[in-house]
């Protein structure tokens, strides 16, 4: 299975971790449709940790649904998902246990894969807490990703281990589609800027097929759920939406979608920032900081199309000039262009400029630019 599009969806664990059953799923999914949200490119519905009984089933050593969470058993949850047009995940774990204490994949791999396939499973988030000591991280996740690529069915593999072992360096060659690099996201500015922060320099190995992935948004959770944490301010759901967007990075939705409120939705439903999120070149940004305000920066992107999208995000807490030197982009004075410039979110266009452009941001807020050069 070759997955060409940083993938996109909706998970479970940012706003329910275990408190997840059929009807709240069920639910989720309706919302999804009616929110239009398959138009915008996002397909797949994901039930993390939590949905097993504690314990395989004695006589055939399978997981099997939480019986009173999921009384109609996991498959009956897929055939849902799939009526109405949509694509089915779940989650297991390289260990022996889940990291919230459920049975895990270790030594059941082929198992395993089997049973979500005949559940009509579609993507596997596979974590990495409780594997034994004598285990190598490297080739559980060889394992699950060759038992997956044979048990019949088209499965999207979403690698988890935190960013632990170099990930990057080795993931790819384990047929995993998208790989998490980061521990967990919390509702919260200092969380998604730290994670954002953490990979600048590692977006260089997240390509077609297998990317690098920075958690579930928490884009109009509101501090509440299972990772709230006093939550975010709209200009702060700009600003992590715009950082995943201007990665390439796959984008998980983890609010409860089912009362998304108008704000967010309008961020999460922005064609033109989910096709930067898209682009079919799926380059990293480049960045500019700021000489001494390391809280000020600049990303710069080449799009497939030729022109360029520029972020300035102002993670200080006041509002704040930004500069922005074209040389250190590649675009020395001499060159004789000059960038002509359209802020994203509201399509006005902002004017031509040569050698450098100073933006003002408000504080823990974005502008996003797209960039044409122009003589
Ligand atoms: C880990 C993962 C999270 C989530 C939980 C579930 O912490 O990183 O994304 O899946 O496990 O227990």
């Amino acid at each position: 299975m070759i997955v060409k599009k940083p993938p996109m969806g909706w998970n479970t664990w940012n706003t329910f971790g275990e408190k997840i059953n059929e009807q709240i799923v069920k639910e989720s999914t309706d919302a999804f449709v009616e929110l239009g949200l398959k138009d915008y490119g996002y397909e797949y519905i994901v039930i993390d940790d939590c949905w097993s009984e504690r314990t395989r089933d004695a006589v055939t050593d399978r997981i099997v649904a939480d019986h009173i969470k999921f009384p109609n058993g996991m498959k009956a949850v897929g055939d849902y998902i799939h009526s109405k047009g949509l694509k089915f995940g779940m989650y297991s774990c390289t260990g022996v246990r889940t990291c919230a204490d459920y049975p895990g994949s270790f030594d059941h791999e082929y198992l395993d894969a089997e049973t979500f396939a005949e559940w009509g499973v579609d993507f596997l988030k596979y974590d990495n807490c409780y594997k034994p000591k004598t285990a190598d991280c490297q080739l559980l996740y060889h394992r699950m990703g060759i038992a997956l690529e044979n048990c019949g069915r088209d499965i999207l593999y979403s690698a988890c281990n935190w960013g632990t072992e170099d990930v990057w360096t080795w993931i790819r060659s384990t047929g995993a589609h998208m790989y998490r690099s980061t521990g967990d996201i919390f509702d919260s500015f200092q969380s998604y800027k730290d994670i954002a922060m953490s990979q600048v320099n590692k977006f260089g190995y997240s390509a077609e097929n297998c990317y690098n992935d920075i958690d579930m948004l928490t884009v109009g959770m509101n501090g509440s759920g299972n990772v709230g944490r006093g939550g975010c301010t709209d200009a702060e759901y700009r600003q992590q939406f715009v950082l995943w967007c201007m990665y390439c990075a796959p984008l998980m939705l983890g609010c409860d979608i089912r009362s998304i409120s108008a704000e967010s939705k309008a961020l999460v439903t922005n064609r033109e920032l989910i096709a930067i999120d898209q682009d079919e070149a799926n380059r990293p940004p480049i960045w500019q900081h700021h000489p001494w305000n390391e809280n000020l920066k600049v990303a710069f992107k080449h799009l497939a199309n030729g022109e360029y999208a520029i972020a300035f995000y102002n993670f200080s807490d006041n509002d704040a000039g930004i500069p922005a030197m074209f040389e250190l982009f590649g675009i020395p004075s001499n060159s004789g262009y000059k960038l002509a410039l359209t802020d994203v979110f509201t399509g006005e266009k902002i004017g031509e400029f040569k050698d450098y452009i100073n933006v003002k941001v408000a504080t823990h807020d974005v502008k996003l630019y797209k960039a044409k050069l122009v003589k």
